[in-house]
C-alpha cells in the first residue's frame, strides 16, 4: 500500500461548518460521537485485565526523544488474520498470535501521542483484514487515542478493506466515527474473480460491490484500491473504469503489484515483476480515457496528485511524491515490531524495532536501515534535481527504486523516478484542451515545463 493515501475523503475544517453538507454532519457526529467516548471511565471500555495493563503502562516514563517530523502515519496491522487469499498477496498469516494485545494497542497510541514535537497522527487501519475483528476493538483504540491525544494534537483514522465482511455492526461504527475507508478490488469481475479469491478459491467481486453499496447507502466516503499487473493492463482501461463507475465508484487509485522482497525462488520473482515503466505506460493510456470520458464524475488519486503539484508544487498530499517518507510512515505489527511502510515486509533489515522493547521514538531516530534509506533518498533526489519534473515528482517512491534497483531497471540510470512519460502526456493533453477553450496555460497555473 501506499498507505496512508487510502483515506476517503479529507474531512472539512471545523471553520467550515456554516455550510451545511454531508461532510458537515459527518465532522459534528463524528465529533459528538468522540467526546462521548472520551468521556467514559475505563471500566466502561476495558475488562479488568486490560484495566491492570493500562495502570502498569501508565506508571511507565516516557522518552524524550523528539519525533521524526510534526506529522506521523501509523499503519497499524490490528490483525495479519484474513477471510481472502488473494493470489498476488503476501500480507495475509494464519495461526495464532496474528492479532494485536491490548499491551501492544496501549504502549503504540501512547508512544506515538506523546512524541514531542508531534503535531498530528494518522492511524491507518490495515491488515491481513481488520474487519475479521469486532469493532469494539477498535473503540478502545480511539479511547485511548482521546487519552493521550496531546492539547492541540489531530488525530485521524481510516481503513481498508476488502469489503467482503462489512456487517451491520461494522456499517454502524464507520458511520457513528465518520470513518474514511478503503475498497480494495480488482476491476470487472472477469478480471477481479481470478486475483481476489476467498479460501475456498471462489471470487468476491458480488460481495465486494455488496459491501460497496452498504457503505454508499449510509454516506460513508470511501475510495477504491485496484492492483495494477498485465492482466489488468490486457483489459484495457475503457472496460476497467466502466465498471468501477458503473458500481458507484468515484474515487480510485492505482497500486503497481509488487513482488516478493525475499523470495525463495528470484528466478520466478524476476519472471513476475512489474517494471515502473510498465506501470507508467498503464498510467498513461489510462489517462487519455480519463481526461476525455471520465473526469467529471471520477477522481483518480495519482491524476489528482499530480493536477494539484503541477499547479502548486509544494501541495502537500499522500507519500509518494514526498519525496521524504522515511521515518514519516511507520508499519507497526501485531506483535509490536515496528518496521517503513508495508512495502517493504519481509525485505532483510527492515524491522527496525519492537516498542514493547524500546520508545517508538527511539527506534525511528536511531534505526540504520532508515539512516541507510534517507540517505539513498537524498542522494536519489540530488542526482533527479535536475529533470525538469521533479519539482512534481520529487524523486517518486523510495521503495520502486529499491525495486528498480534489485532488478537492474533504472529508468535513465537513476535521473529520472520513470514518471516522466506520464507527465509529459498529462500536460500535453491537458495543454491542447485550454488551448481549445481558449485558456492560455499560465493563467490557469498549469504551465507545461514539457512544451
Ligand atoms: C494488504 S491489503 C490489507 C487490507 C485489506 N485486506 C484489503 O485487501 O484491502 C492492502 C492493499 O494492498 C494490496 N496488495 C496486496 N498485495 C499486493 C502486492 N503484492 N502488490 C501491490 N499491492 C498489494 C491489496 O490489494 C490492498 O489494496
Ligand atoms: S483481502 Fe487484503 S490482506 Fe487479504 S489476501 Fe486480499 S489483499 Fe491480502
Ligand atoms: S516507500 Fe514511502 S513513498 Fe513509497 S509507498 Fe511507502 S511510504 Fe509511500
Amino acid at each position: 500500500m501506499a498507505p496512508g493515501e487510502l483515506a476517503a475523503t479529507a474531512a472539512p475544517k471545523a471553520a467550515d461548518m456554516s455550510i451545511p453538507s454531508p461532510a458537515h454532519d459527518r465532522l459534528a457526529r463524528r465529533e459528538s460521537a468522540i467526546s462521548a467516548l472520551a468521556r467514559l471511565p475505563a471500566s466502561d471500555i476495558l475488562n479488568d485485565h486490560e484495566q491492570a495493563i493500562l495502570a502498569i503502562e501508565e506508571a511507565r516514563g516516557l522518552s524524550p526523544t523528539p519525533g521524526p517530523a510534526r506529522w506521523l502515519v501509523v499503519i497499524v496491522k490490528a490483525t495479519r488474520l484474513c477471510n481472502l487469499r488473494c493470489v498476488y498477496c503476501r500480507s495475509w498469516a494464519e495461526g495464532p498470535n496474528q492479532t494485536m494485545t491490548f499491551d501492544v494497542m496501549a504502549r503504540s497510541v501512547r508512544e506515538a501521542l506523546s512524541m514531542p514535537n508531534v503535531h498530528g497522527v494518522e492511524f491507518v487501519w490495515h491488515g491481513g483484514e481488520v474487519t475479521m475483528l469486532k469493532p469494539k476493538v477498535f473503540r478502545k483504540f480511539l479511547w485511548l487515542q482521546e487519552r493521550y491525544r496531546q492539547p492541540g494534537q489531530e488525530v485521524k483514522n481510516s481503513i481498508q478493506t476488502n469489503a467482503t465482511h462489512l456487517t451491520d455492526e461494522w456499517i454502524d461504527f464507520l458511520h457513528e466515527f465518520g470513518m474514511g475507508v478503503g475498497v480494495s478490488i480488482d476491476g470487472p469481475p472477469e478480471l477481479n474473480d481470478r486475483r481476489r479469491l476467498d479460501k475456498d478459491g471462489r471470487g468476491t467481486s458480488s460481495r465486494i460491490a455488496g459491501g460497496i453499496a452498504r457503505l454508499r447507502q449510509a454516506g460513508i466516503p470511501h475510495a477504491a484500491l485496484v492492483v495494477i499487473d498485465r492482466e489488468i493492463i490486457g483489459a484495457g482501461p475503457e472496460r476497467l473504469l466502466g465498471y468501477l463507475a458503473d458500481i458507484g465508484l468515484d474515487k480510485i487509485s492505482f497500486l503497481n503489484v509488487l513482488p516478493e522482497n525475499d523470495p525463495d525462488d528470484p528466478e520466478i520473482v524476476k519472471s513476475t515483476y512489474f517494471t515502473f515503466p510498465e506501470y507508467v505506460r498503464f498510467l498513461t493510456d489510462t489517462f487519455s480515457v480519463w481526461w476525455n470520458s471520465f473526469r467529471d464524475r471520477m477522481e483518480i488519486r495519482e491524476f489528482r496528485d499530480f493536477i494539484q503539484k503541477m499547479s502548486v508544487p509544494k501541495t502537500s498530499i499522500g507519500c509518494l511524491w514526498m519525496g521524504n517518507c522515511m521515518g514519516r510512515y511507520v508499519t507497526l505489527e501485531a506483535n509490536g515490531d515496528l518496521a517503513p511502510c508495508d512495502k517493504y515486509r519481509s525485505d532483510p533489515g527492515s524491522i527496525l524495532g519492537n516498542v514493547m522493547h524500546s520508545p517508538m521514538a527511539d527506534i525511528i531516530r536511531t534505526s540504520g536501515y532508515l539512516a541507510d534509506a534517507k540517505k539513498e533518498a537524498s542522494d536519489a533526489k540530488t542526482r533527479m534535481a535536475p529533470c525538469k519534473w521533479f519539482h512534481v515528482c520529487n524523486g517518486g517512491c523510495p521503495h520502486d527504486r529499491h525495486l528498480a534497483s534489485r532488478f537492474g531497471d533504472a529508468v535513465e540510470p537513476g535521473r529520472c523516478c520513470g514518471g516522466a512519460p506520464l507527465l509529459d502526456h498529462m500536460a500535453r493533453t491537458m495543454g491542447r484542451t485550454m488551448e481549445r477553450a481558449g485558456i492560455r496555460a499560465g493563467s490557469s497555473g498549469l504551465d507545461n515545463p514539457a512544451s
